[in-house]
């Protein structure tokens, strides 16, 4: 495939779309919706919005180290702080398929629903690509993007229509395209990280207190893996406990699993082979969290396991 003329068909087509209207975009970081912000602002300029949308969901410093590095490439991005209203929709929600759905809302009806009406913009530019779109329609998973499927007509419900630029590239397309435009490695190599953030990653009630398990889990699996070039690797933090042993007493402590996959577009991912230190190390450094006093490594290739828990 063409990759530049991609990306110059791409651009004719946003302009096209948009005319001399508005656009807005989510920015997360990830390689498809960094793409989609350069394809647009290279489209529209300043006529394009781009929003990074605190959820606080999101990695240990994520937020700004994304607005910082796309502030490097002359693309400003607005921080919109929705940490309350996701969390509030959260609250109680342990059913993977009503908390995805949760997210889904909050992030296109409360919070894109209200940017919208404040910036006046007509146009979601949305870093769909297209294993979103099988996997959603094979059943396999509800991808917190798609919205048809949800019975959402954007334009009908909130008055904007989604352009999905990325649609028909699946994830080593899109890193090419990243690459045509000339997005740094921190961007084209990072790893795939999912939109509804570290709620894919803990199973059961999301709270204030293990989105912090879990984000200190995942610092730790992202800094001793990071050299791995494997896929993706993650942490997991389990509804169930186990007992243990904390400051010589008997602890019901929580149970984290690690995860490391190796995969060429994610439709199907084979565990990685840890060196046994590495893995020991791994596990040291998460049963020093508090309160955790477990740790297991995941074998499961997908299928049958699906990459994310939830
Ligand atoms: P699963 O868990 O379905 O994940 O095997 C396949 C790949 O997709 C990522 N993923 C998502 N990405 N929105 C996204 O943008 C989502 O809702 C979502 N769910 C999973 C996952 O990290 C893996 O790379």
């Amino acid at each position: 495939m063409d990759y530049r003329a991609f990306v110059e068909e791409q651009i004719a087509e946003i302009k096209r779309s948009v005319g001399d209207g508005l656009a807005i975009n989510a920015l997360s970081g990830g390689v498809d919706s960094s793409v989609v912000t350069v394809l647009g602002h290279r489209s529209l300029g300043n006529r394009l919005k781009t929003v990074f949308i605190e959820n606080g969901l999101m990695r240990k410093d994520e937020p700004q180290r994304v607005v910082k590095l796309f502030a490097e490439m002359g693309i400003p991005v607005e921080l919109v702080d929705a940490r309350k209203e996701f969390l509030n929709a959260l609250r109680g929600l342990t059913d993977p398929e009503e908390k995805r759905n949760a997210i889904t809302k909050t992030f296109y009806s409360t919070v894109f629903g209200r940017l919208v009406r404040e910036t006046g913009a007509k146009f979601l530019l949305h870093g769909t690509i297209l294993t979103d779109i099988e996997e959603t329609v094979a059943g396999i998973k509800r991808q917190h993007n798609i919205l048809a499927q949800i019975g959402i007509d954007p334009e009908k419900e909130y008055g904007y229509q989604v352009l999905e630029p990325l649609k028909t590239l699946r994830k080593d397309g899109v890193r090419e395209v990243a690459k045509v435009l000339g997005l740094p490695p921190e961007i084209t190599k990072r790893i795939p990280f999912p939109g509804p953030a570290l709620a894919t990653r803990i199973v059961g009630e999301v709270t204030e207190e293990r989105l912090a398990t879990v984000r200190e889990a995942t610092a730790i699996v992202e800094e001793e893996l990071g050299k791995t070039r494997a896929f993706q690797y993650m942490a997991v933090l389990l509804n169930d406990r186990a007992t243990g042993i904390q400051e010589g007493r008997r602890e019901f402590g929580q149970i984290v699993v690690v995860r490391c996959i190796d995969s060429v577009d994610a439709r199907t991912a084979t565990p990685v082979k840890i060196p046994w230190k590495k893995l020991f190390r791994i596990c040291e450094r998460i049963t020093s969290i508090r309160g955790v006093n477990r740790c297991l490594y995941d074998l499961t290739p997908k299928p049958p396991a699906t990459i994310e828990y939830i």
